[in-house]
């Protein structure tokens, strides 16, 4: 079964079980800005996981387009990529642990005809010091599934990975592990997350392929149990009951509903059903991994590395551009560009041409298209900006050897002994985008001995410094944001509405949104426009939308069908396909009586303007991109 037939099966069998089908988020999170991506399928209906009324109803199905960007080192072996779609469904307060445990086991068994000997479940043990039990209730939901396939499973204590691999299978095929394996928030265990952040035990599925194991050199004298990350078993799915919240003294209380989040990678899924663990086998990816075989006239099987490192970016670009994100220097647009980059070097290893990466770009769009319809619409658009990044860096990468050469030549010449010092492998890393390998490889075909191993030891601890850095940063935006879903931030997200259509009546009705992103500081908003502000146009923008802040009035929502408000000339929105059939509607009605804006959006906004403390102050106006302005704005009190 190929993975589109995968993806279609799983959403009809949900619909036969009432789930609603909602449309896949975009990449780049709306209204959300403690994450950078969309790393789970969940992540778009927090508010609703939180007991808000979703609009399409209790029982929810999609697959979600993700990217986790902390996986780009990781990709290279047969089970990691940026890129992937999740499969989900979810339950707000309506169906339970017996239903989804059911339904999954069902699909996987039934639909996708996996082997049921050859799956394991996990489930969570418990955990006193947070007072929540150990989840029998699975176990023998999970009894009773595997006893109609005429399967006797016995459940069995790990707790730790540790004991995994001290203990073993012990014959089991239900497990259970402590919060480290079997809890999850978009944090990770429970002392991870933030105030406010919710989450719940797990129970996961696994698929034993039951070769890697005895032959992987690191796990070769340890004992097999399904979480042992040795290649024998892929977590193929996972169904969370998030029922829980983190209370500011770190306990737990419940959350009003109880709910179900399941995900379920649907490439994981594919290679189950192929019973082969590399994913990259799996036509998504093959297709491209046959591609770039004629492209290069080289094997997959012999260049595996470099094949899967090319293929998992380059698709993660053109997703990630295709939502918007072009290469660049900052925030999402930095991943874009590292994935480019990446995607070259290793590319210039199968001797891909200059100019070539692009026209592998339109593989990964050709077997995306049926699905992902926008890919086509925006195919130029991709395919420029790829190549231009590839002709950039490829100067860039110029750059850098003439840097390495100059060094040669000021030290005495090609083929003499470099003093080579940590410092000035850094500087290439980070100032020329050179990793070490790449620096390395240069350096010694130019000199007699390789780079010492101290000199490479010295870089790898500059190097993590570095990381642990910038990760601190990640940490803190992470936390900041969450833990003040703040007033501001919600005060930002109201006032971009007024200044959108604040924007509309300076600037004239061409003007819609073409972006916008909220901290607890300012907002940033990008709108269509074809010239720079006038200094009378900003003061007229702010004027108005600082009059609605002194008059005063009433945000209200109300839920209609799409094509309602599509065809409501009095209501603004962009990025349609990107809601569901059934959307919500924000009002912001001035205490006269005035309507100052009525605009398509999730959410959350504050209930009155009197909320809104402060006068609105346009601080940046700028080009982003051809025809594309940027305002950044922020609220000043009164005082400053
Ligand atoms: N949200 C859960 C996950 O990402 C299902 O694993």
């Amino acid at each position: 079964m190929d993975a589109n037939k995968i993806r279609s099966t799983y959403i009809d069998y949900f619909k036969d079980n009432k789930h609603a089908v909602i449309p896949s988020a975009s990449l780049l999170p709306e209204n959300d800005p403690t994450t950078l991506f969309t790393g789970s399928g969940m992540q778009p209906l927090i508010p609703y996981l939180m007991g808000e009324t979703h609009p399409k109803g209790t029982r929810l199905v999609n697959s979600q387009k993700c990217f986790r960007a902390e996986d780009i080192e990781e990709v290279g072996d047969n089970r990691h990529t940026t890129f992937f779609e999740m499969l989900g469904n979810w339950s707000l307060g309506d169906y339970y642990k017996e239903e989804q445990l059911r339904w999954f086991f069902s699909f996987l068994v039934d639909k996708i005809k996996l082997d049921p000997t050859k799956i394991y479940v996990t489930v969570f043990a418990g955990d006193d010091r947070l007072g929540i039990p150990r989840d029998d209730e699975s176990v023998l939901i999970w009894q009773k599934l595997f006893k109609e396939k005429d399967i006797e499973a016995k459940a069995v204590h790990i707790g730790s990975e540790q004991n995994g691999y001290e203990t073993g299978m012990q014959g089991g095929r239900i497990f259970y592990y402590d919060a480290q394996k079997n809890w999850w928030s978009r944090s990770g265990p429970p002392e991870k997350m933030p105030i406010g952040e919710i989450g719940g035990p797990d129970s996961e599925v696994f698929y034993d392929f039951g070769t890697e194991h005895a032959t992987h050199p690191e796990y070769k004298h340890k004992k097999p149990h399904p979480n042992s990350d040795s290649g024998q078993f892929l977590e193929i799915g996972n169904s969370v009951f998030i029922a829980y919240i983190k209370n500011p003294d770190g306990s737990f209380s419940a959350l009003p509903n109880k709910n179900v989040d399941f995900g379920g990678g649907l490439e994981r899924i594919a290679a189950a059903a192929n019973n082969d663990p590399d994913i990259f086998k799996v036509d998504l990816l093959h297709n491209t991994v046959k591609d770039l075989e004629k492209l290069t006239n080289k094997k997959y099987s012999e260049n595996t590395e470099a094949f899967r490192v090319v293929v998992d970016h380059l698709r993660g670009a053109v997703f990630m551009i295709n939502d918007g994100v072009l290469p660049g220097n900052t925030d999402q647009s930095y991943f874009v560009r590292r994935l480019l980059r990446r995607a070259v070097r290793f590319a210039d290893q199968i001797g891909i041409q200059s100019g070539e990466l692009s026209k592998l770009a339109h593989s990964v769009i050709n077997t995306y298209k049926g699905h992902y319809s926008t890919l086509e619409t925006n195919l130029d658009k991709i395919v420029e900006a790829i190549s231009k990044e590839e002709s950039q860096f490829r100067k860039t990468l110029n750059r850098g050897l003439n840097k390495i050469e100059k060094i040669f030549n000021a030290e005495g010449g090609n083929g003499k002994q470099l003093v080579i010092y940590a410092k000035t492998l850094f500087d290439l890393y980070q100032t020329d985008g050179f990793p070490l390998e790449l620096s390395v490889e240069i350096i010694n075909n130019k000199q007699k001995d390789p780079v010492p191993d101290e000199v490479i030891e010295e870089f790898k601890i500059l190097f993590k410094k570095h990381q642990e850095l910038s990760r601190a940063g990640a940490d803190k935006k992470f936390k900041g944001g969450l833990a003040e879903h703040s007033q501001q931030i919600v005060a930002y997200h109201t006032l971009t509405h007024l200044l959108l259509s604040s924007l509309r009546q300076v600037l004239g009705e061409h003007v819609h949104q073409a972006g916008s992103n909220i901290t607890n500081e300012r907002l940033r908003f990008d709108f269509n426009h074809p010239e720079r502000l006038t200094e009378e146009e900003k003061q007229k923008i702010e004027d108005l939308v600082n009059e609605a802040l002194s008059i005063g009035g009433k945000v209200h929502f109300e839920h209609m069908p799409k094509s309602d408000a599509q065809n409501s000339p009095d209501i603004e929105g962009s990025f349609w396909d990107r809601y569901p059939d059934e959307v919500k509607v924000y009002t912001i009605t001035g205490t006269d009586g005035k309507i100052f804006s009525r605009e398509l959006c999730g959410g959350p906004h504050v209930t009155n303007l009197s909320e809104i403390k402060g006068r609105f102050m346009i601080k940046k106006e700028e080009s982003v991109a051809s025809g594309i302005r940027r305002i950044k704005g922020v609220l000043q009190n009164e005082t400053q």
